[in-house]
């Protein structure tokens, strides 16, 4: 492996848009560091999809992101940690890494109704991951569970506030409200960008827990740990990549992450390769 270096960017992915909710965060605590960023849309949602099949697309997209120079791997999707971060972590041992979550833990600490909400994708809720977060850190907390379908789809449209992505956070509430919960948990990256939505629905009493801001801390700790930050000075650059269609992302981004970039177009093809100019 190249050694890594303080000016080497951070390596972030997702099998979407969803983990530029973790990307903004990392932004915002580390502006001077120059940052990649993966969408898989050829795949996406990768929610529904077996743990094997995740699996390999985490490790071809890891692989890809330390071959552009990454000196950091962020897994922005609590589907990919689900069923790959274990594994990445054996694979790629000298590599820092940083993984997905469900906020379990501080939701059980925080509710006082003893009723918690947990959003997340199918695969996630499969995973062991989920069943040991559950078992360490629920704590006699009730936890409900849903997956909203077809919510990643619509938040991959751009479609926010339109009344079908209304329509599928309604149905996941309602009954979770109906149950006493105070605390939402966001197990998906791309939850974040439907915050004001959800706190319509569920009211101003209800929590939602964004652990971007969380996720970026543990990258901050990591790199200053290994010596890798990159000292404060001109703001660092963002390059883009998606296995689906760059122009639609590249239209996504100001509305999303509240700044333009290009998007280069990178294809499966047994690896992932960078498409040629
Ligand atoms: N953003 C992802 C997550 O955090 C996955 C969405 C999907 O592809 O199903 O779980």
């Amino acid at each position: 492996m190249q050694p890594q270096h303080l000016n080497a960017p951070i390596g972030v992915f997702d099998s979407g848009v969803g983990g530029l909710s973790v990307l903004r965060a990392i932004r915002r605590q580390m502006p001077a560091e120059d940052l990649l960023y993966l969408a898989d849309q050829g795949h996406v949602p990768y929610g529904s999809r077996t743990l094997e099949e995740i699996r390999a697309f985490s490790e071809g997209i890891t692989r890809f992101l330390l071959a552009q120079g990454a000196k950091l791997i962020v897994v922005a999707c609590n589907t990919a940690s689900a069923a790959a971060l274990r594994y990445l972590r054996e694979t790629f041992p000298d590599v820092p890494m940083v993984g997905m979550e469900p906020a379990v833990k501080p939701a059980a600490e925080r509710t006082q109704s003893g009723v918690v909400g947990v959003l997340a994708t199918p695969a996630t809720f499969q995973g062991a991951l989920y069943a040991s977060v559950v078992e360490r850190f629920a704590n006699g907390v009730k936890l409900l569970q849903s997956t909203c379908p077809g919510l990643v789809a619509r938040i991959e449209q751009g479609d926010l506030d339109a009344p079908a992505t209304r329509a599928i956070l309604d149905d996941a509430l309602r009954p979770m409200l109906d149950e006493g919960i105070d605390t939402v948990v966001l197990g998906c990256t791309h939850y974040p960008f439907v915050i004001p939505l959800i706190e319509e629905i569920a009211g101003e009493d209800v929590r939602v827990i964004d652990p971007a801001p969380a996720v970026a801390r543990q990258v901050k700790r990591l790199l200053d740990a290994n010596g890798l930050g990159r000292p404060a000075g001109k703001r660092g650059e963002i390059r883009f990549y998606t296995s689906g269609e760059p122009a639609a992302m590249q239209s996504l981004l100001p509305k999303l992450l509240g700044e333009g970039g290009l998007v280069r177009a990178v294809h499966w093809r047994g690896n992932l390769a960078l498409e040629k100019a």
